[in-house]
């Protein structure tokens, strides 16, 4: 039994420099933790709510007082004194509190920082690290995830001109998480000098990315390629390529708009493209390929293209467990992107990842594009056996804190990492 003895929230600041909600709770047992919560920008129609109060009078309307007192007023004097059983059965407590399908009552920022915080305190309190208390909760084995690292930025997350939102790297040949690491930062680097030589522009985007103007969406690739070569390392062996294109961005009128390629593609013209892709890089994965409502282009990409790589879904599954379990039967894509903020408690994430495990479906650990230095998808990505985690460039304090904590589980539990072994068996199975 895990009893509350206080618990408080605060308006602090994200990576872009908006309020998001942070929690303080503390267990009777003296242990004490703080929890906060990320935000989108390409989100999803189906995520849960958002809470932000409106009032342009405040940080362009995007203040959270609303979501901070609900914290404080509502679900504060409710719990404290009580106890819980576990992780599910103070999130069932929150989600009765609410009593709406998508958390709009006392908003899913509030109702998120609330369970991390109570996750965080448990683990202190049995006196084991994060990321085993989440192993525990969830009967996972440990593994060190593959990241995919976000090294070239485009659409609603920079200024540029690339469509593609993001054009990530797969250290996937790696011996281990401090090997998979130094390849990825190493590849990142040797992309600036790229660029450089150029002239083009190394500034970078929301995650950490550099967010070039570029001729092309396949410009980018090709950056890339001369990048990992210049690191010294092989495309298609050490490091592979991956794609979030967040398909929703590019939807309009039944077509995707490619502005960059300066083409209108129906569903079938896109997965023709996306098929040249594959057949001239080494991509590995491709996120949110199709619109989230555009299920029979996601049917025709997972019949076309989901033996050979990875289709994960972002926008189209939200991290619902419903929304998952309808595009398993429909067999949509092969795998998911997990964000907790999404859906709003840690309960529910976890149930949506033993339904995809279930489902033979791949689960990616994901930061959003707003972040604060909380560092909780790190230790889940790990308890949880989640084969890959997607957090960014290394760059930039929001997305460095998740990859320096990795590597500090990685030197205490010296968990297997997944590349090799595990991810590319599921690949080619
Ligand atoms: P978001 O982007 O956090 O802005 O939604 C991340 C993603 O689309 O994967
Ligand atoms: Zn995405």
């Amino acid at each position: 039994m895990f009893n509350i003895k206080s618990l408080h929230a605060r308006e602090i600041l994200d990576s872009r420099g908006f309020p998001t909600v942070e929690a303080e709770l503390c267990l009777n047992s003296g242990a004490k933790a703080l929890a906060s919560v990320p935000s989108g920008a390409s989100t999803g129609t189906y995520e849960a709510l958002e809470l932000r109060d409106q009032d342009s009078t405040r940080y362009m309307g995007k203040g959270v007082q609303a979501a901070v007192n609900n914290v404080c007023k509502v679900i504060a004097p409710s719990v404290i004194g009580k106890s819980f059983a576990d992780q599910a059965a103070l999130d069932h407590f929150l989600l009765s509190q609410d009593g709406t399908a998508n958390k709009s009552k006392l908003g899913a920022n509030a109702i998120l920082a609330v369970s991390l915080a109570f996750a965080k305190a448990c683990a202190l309190e049995k006196q084991v690290p994060l990321y085993q208390h989440l192993s525990e909760i969830s009967s996972n084995k440990l593994s060190m995830p593959v990241p995919m690292m976000n090294i070239l930025n485009g659409g609603a997350h920079a200024d540029n001109n690339v469509d593609v939102q993001e054009f990530m790297i797969m250290p996937v040949g790696a011996e281990n998480w401090n090997q998979a690491l130094q390849m990825g930062v190493e590849i990142y680097h040797a992309l600036k000098h790229v660029l450089r030589e150029g002239k083009l522009m190394t500034g970078v985007g929301d995650e950490g990315g550099f967010a070039p103007n570029l001729s092309s969406n396949q410009e980018a690739l090709d950056k890339i390629m001369s990048a990992i070569e210049r690191a010294g390392l092989v495309a298609g062996k050490d490091v592979f390529l991956a794609l979030d294109v967040a398909a929703n961005e590019l939807f309009n009128d039944n077509k995707y708009y490619l502005a960059s390629d300066n083409k209108q593609l129906s569903a079938t013209q896109l997965i023709d493209m996306y098929e040249s892709w594959v057949q001239t890089y080494p991509i590995l994965s491709i996120e949110d390929a199709l619109q989230e409502s555009d299920f029979s282009g996601w049917q025709e990409i997972t019949e076309r293209l989901g033996s050979k790589i990875q289709l994960v879904g972002d926008d189209v599954f939200v991290t619902n467990p419903t929304r998952l379990k309808q595009g398993i039967e429909k067999q949509i894509a092969n795998a998911i992107l997990i964000k907790l903020n999404q859906i709003g408690t840690l309960t529910e994430t976890l149930e949506t990842i033993a339904l995809a495990k279930n489902a033979h479906y791949q689960t990616i650990i994901s930061h959003r594009s707003g972040e604060t230095e909380e560092s909780f998808i790190a230790d889940l990505s790990v308890g949880v056996g989640a084969m890959q985690i997607k957090t960014g460039a290394p760059a930039r304090t929001d997305r460095i804190v998740k990859y320096n904590q990795l590597t500090r589980i990685y030197e205490q539990s010296k968990a297997v990492y997944a590349g090799k072994h595990s991810f590319t068996k599921w690949l080619h199975k």
